[in-house]
């Protein structure tokens, strides 16, 4: 057998090739020398493996990934090469963070590297992105489960602005002009969200189950993320208002205490629905971006089982992944959550920055009361909520956090756009229950 046909199904050693394909060491080197760039060689620790590439997403063996600077300009990092065994191998470039080579350390992936899973789309809007990709194209499937790597690839391929964080993903990314991109009026909102609503907008995308769009905001000059309300004051779309305003609250709490940061938010009403902005940490102005990746795709690459953010984040500090500083501040995030009643802790709703070969705490996002929210068939259950009376943490003080949730609350209270239901509510049960823990 050829060592073309036998690497088309295995990665090998060339020993393992030199006895699968009978042949001998140097016949074995002539023939892979003669495959050229359409072999990569694997070497970590071991005797070097061999894997041959094949042609993906309509582009070829061979794709350039780019990092996108504060001020917009682009690095190549590194190179993703497809794999006919059906993985991916990195090829890094001198500036690309370790962690990009994946948990074994040689540049290996079984799936599509974490870093580019997470650039693909997500919730409501990539649901709308399916549907309209298939819309435009028949080998697209309308429901975004259905998305294998190829429709991820060719999506990132064609759309390299839309991402979250800071890479572009193909060899021409660098030569898009950034052509007449969305920018928006705060007083433009409410005709946004209408036109997603009916369908008829799509901007670029974001996760999240949460009804939202992304835009740039002209009143702050800035890449905004804005989820918003249902139209109307049924108890349903009262009920997502005052949980759209508990995001603007517990985001201020969190960025009063001086350590521990959220996204900067803003909330006002109009037209029959409350919407809450937030200002994007991976933009900065107009075409700069920064890095973000969630914990939900560094857990599957470097923990494997977190089942929380303590959990997940404690095993990233026990491989010198994340600093003890950003572990505590993860544990007062869970503890804040707890006293908010923000039952939507997953893993995609905390993400990190690459700093260096380590992975930075970036500010949350998406910290609610999310306990309160309607249930998924739309009915909306009577408020409920517990102090906690035990919380079992080690590092952080649990006496600051409960400081930063008693002042969550009473500001809270005082805002005019939360409903009565929810005043008399937070009035009468959850601050009267504020106790030590
Ligand atoms: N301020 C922000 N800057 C950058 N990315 C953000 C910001 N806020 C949210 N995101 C990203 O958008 C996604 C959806 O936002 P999120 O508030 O979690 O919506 P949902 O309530 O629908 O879950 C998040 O998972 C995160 O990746
Ligand atoms: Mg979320």
């Amino acid at each position: 057998m050829k060592v073309e046909e036998y690497l088309q199904f295995n990665i090998a050693t060339n020993k393992e090739i030199q006895l699968a394909c009978n042949l001998t060491q140097r016949q074995v080197g002539l023939q892979l020398k003669k495959l050229e760039r359409r072999v990569i060689k694997i070497t970590n620790g071991r005797s070097p493996r061999y894997a041959l590439t094949a042609p993906k997403f309509g582009v070829g063996d061979s794709i350039l990934i780019w990092e996108i600077d504060n001020f917009g300009k682009p690095t190549c990092i590194a190179r993703l090469r497809p794999l006919a065994v059906d993985g991916f191998f990195i090829e890094g470039h001198q500036n690309m963070p370790k962690v990009f080579l994946g948990e074994a350390g040689n540049g290996l992936f079984d799936d599509l590297p974490f870093f580019l899973a997470d650039m693909a789309p997500k919730g409501f809007l990539g649901k709308k992105i399916a549907e309209q990709l298939a819309r435009i194209d028949n080998t697209f499937p309308a429901h975004l489960k259905d998305w294998k790597n190829e429709h991820i690839g060719r999506y990132l391929l064609a759309n390299t602005d839309n991402s979250i964080g800071n890479l572009k993903f193909g060899n021409n990314a660098t030569l898009n002009l950034h052509p007449g991109r969305a920018q928006h009026n705060r007083s433009d909102y409410i005709a946004l969200a209408d036109g997603i609503m009916d369908n008829e907008e799509i901007l670029s995308s974001a996760g999240g189950e949460h009804q939202k769009f992304t835009t740039f905001c002209k009143d702050i000059h800035a890449h905004v993320i804005v989820k918003f309300s249902p139209k109307g004051s049924e108890a349903n779309a009262r009920r997502w208002k005052d949980i759209l305003i508990t995001e603007h609250y517990a985001a201020q709490a969190i960025n009063s205490t001086g350590f521990v940061t959220a996204a900067e938010t803003h909330i006002f009403e109009d037209g029959g629905r409350l919407f809450l902005e937030s200002k994007r940490f991976d933009r900065s102005g107009e075409n700069g971006r920064r890095s973000m990746l969630s914990l939900e795709v560094i857990d599957a690459e470097f923990v494997g089982n977190g089942s929380d953010w303590i959990d997940s984040c404690y095993r990233l500090y026990q491989q010198k992944l994340l600093s003890m500083q950003d572990y505590v501040n993860v544990e007062f995030l869970s503890v804040f959550a707890l006293f908010i009643g923000n039952t939507d802790t997953h893993l995609g709703n905390i993400s990190f920055s690459m700093h260096r070969d380590m992975f930075s705490l970036l500010p949350i996002y998406d910290m609610c009361s999310m306990g309160f929210a309607p249930r998924s068939n739309g009915e909306v259950t009577p408020l409920k909520f517990r102090w906690p009376v035990e919380v079992r943490v080690k590092h952080v003080g649990v006496k600051s956090v409960r400081h930063c949730a008693e002042q969550f609350w009473s500001a809270l209270v005082k805002e005019s756009l939360i409903s009565d239901e929810f005043r008399e509510f937070i009035s009468e049960s959850v601050i009267p229950s504020i106790q030590d823990v």
